[in-house]
């Protein structure tokens, strides 16, 4: 039997998600969202793809949990932009209620579940789902690494006229500008990236990896970036249900690696059918030490601004 695989939000990341694991005939999808028809809408156009894309499993859309019952995994992408007049505490308020919410109700429909949250600020909102389903940690995790990694893999392709699929490169910390590309540990075709690129240039790809969100942002203008942001998403689904047992940089829960207890962030982990299976704790250079705990820094202080 197909697994089955809940998206929360059927929003543009939410229905990205659904096409990128419906293509590659990863398993069965349902959308949900609050908006009624929406979710419906987006789950038949994709459907009725399915002739012409010769993808072989059933996607639906709904805006009652019941759909969802039995889902191996629940990607959560429901939440709100902010909007203009809406500080950032603001934000991160409703998209608490909203994720607290949301998860709840899908975990009372499929208990056994691994959830994987994308909802900003995302390092926050996956200590959030942790918390509203009181599931163990390791069955909760986030995306964002995936993300950012895949950015820092096209900008080092893009400066080498190379395919990204051979650069090895990954970004730790939260999701946000003081993330930590990590060049030291980047390699191309298996040689080491700084013997590839010029410093002054490197540097400027890792700045532009750590605003590569806000890059979109402003190139679109009215939204963020959901394609990479999709496609990143299916690709930790697929770990999951394949028991992949792969090596990604996910927001994952740290109870004294790196030093840092009680907090999820970004950090390379191993990746199956238990969720996070372990998580990997590489050597810092002094400078890499304290950007690492910068960038943590700023994921502790919106859990404080909620009281977590
Ligand atoms: P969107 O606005 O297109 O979609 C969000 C969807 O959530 C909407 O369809 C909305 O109706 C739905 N929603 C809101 N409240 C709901 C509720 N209570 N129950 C069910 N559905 C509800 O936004 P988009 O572009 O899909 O982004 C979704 C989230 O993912 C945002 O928070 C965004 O910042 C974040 N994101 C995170 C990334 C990461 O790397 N972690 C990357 C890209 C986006
Ligand atoms: C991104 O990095 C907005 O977090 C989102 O594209």
């Amino acid at each position: 039997m197909r697994e089955k695989v809940t998206v929360l939000g059927a929003g543009n990341v939410g229905a990205t998600t659904a096409h990128w694991l419906m293509t590659r005939n990863t398993c069965d999808v349902v959308l949900v969202d609050v908006v009624e028809g929406v979710p419906q809408g987006k789950a038949l156009d994709l459907y009725e793809s399915a002739p012409v894309s010769s993808a072989s499993v059933r996607i639906v859309g709904d805006n009652d949990y019941a759909a969802t019952k039995g889902s191996s995994v629940v990607v959560v992408t429901a939440g709100i932009g902010r909007k203009p007049g809406m500080s950032r505490d603001d934000l991160l308020k409703v998209n608490y209620d909203v994720v607290s919410d949301v998860v709840k109700k899908a975990l009372a429909q499929s208990p056994d579940a691994i959830f994987i949250t994308v909802t900003n600020p995302v390092d926050v909102m996956t200590y959030v789902t942790w918390k509203a389903t009181g599931l163990a940690p390791n069955k909760v995790f986030g995306m964002a690494g995936v993300l950012d990694s895949a950015r820092f893999r096209t900008f080092i392709a893009m400066e080498l006229g190379v395919s990204p699929k051979d650069v090895v490169a990954f970004v730790m910390g939260g999701h946000g500008d003081a993330m930590l590309p990590l060049t030291r540990y980047s390699s191309v075709g298996g040689i080491p990236v700084e013997k590839l690129v010029p410093k002054d240039r490197l540097d400027a790809i890792v700045a532009r990896t750590r605003t590569g969100g806000g890059e979109i942002v402003n190139l679109l203008k009215t939204g963020s970036a959901y394609f990479a942001p999709g496609a990143s998403t299916a690709e930790m689904v697929e770990a999951v249900l394949g028991d992949q047992k792969r090596v990604l940089p996910v927001v994952a829960h740290l109870d004294g690696e790196y030093g840092q207890k009680n907090i999820y962030v970004g950090v390379p982990a191993l990746i199956g059918k238990n969720g996070v299976e372990k998580v990997f704790e590489i050597d810092f250079t002094d400078e890499e030490a304290s950007a690492f705990q910068n960038s943590v820094q700023g994921v502790r202080g919106p859990l404080s601004v909620l009281g977590l």
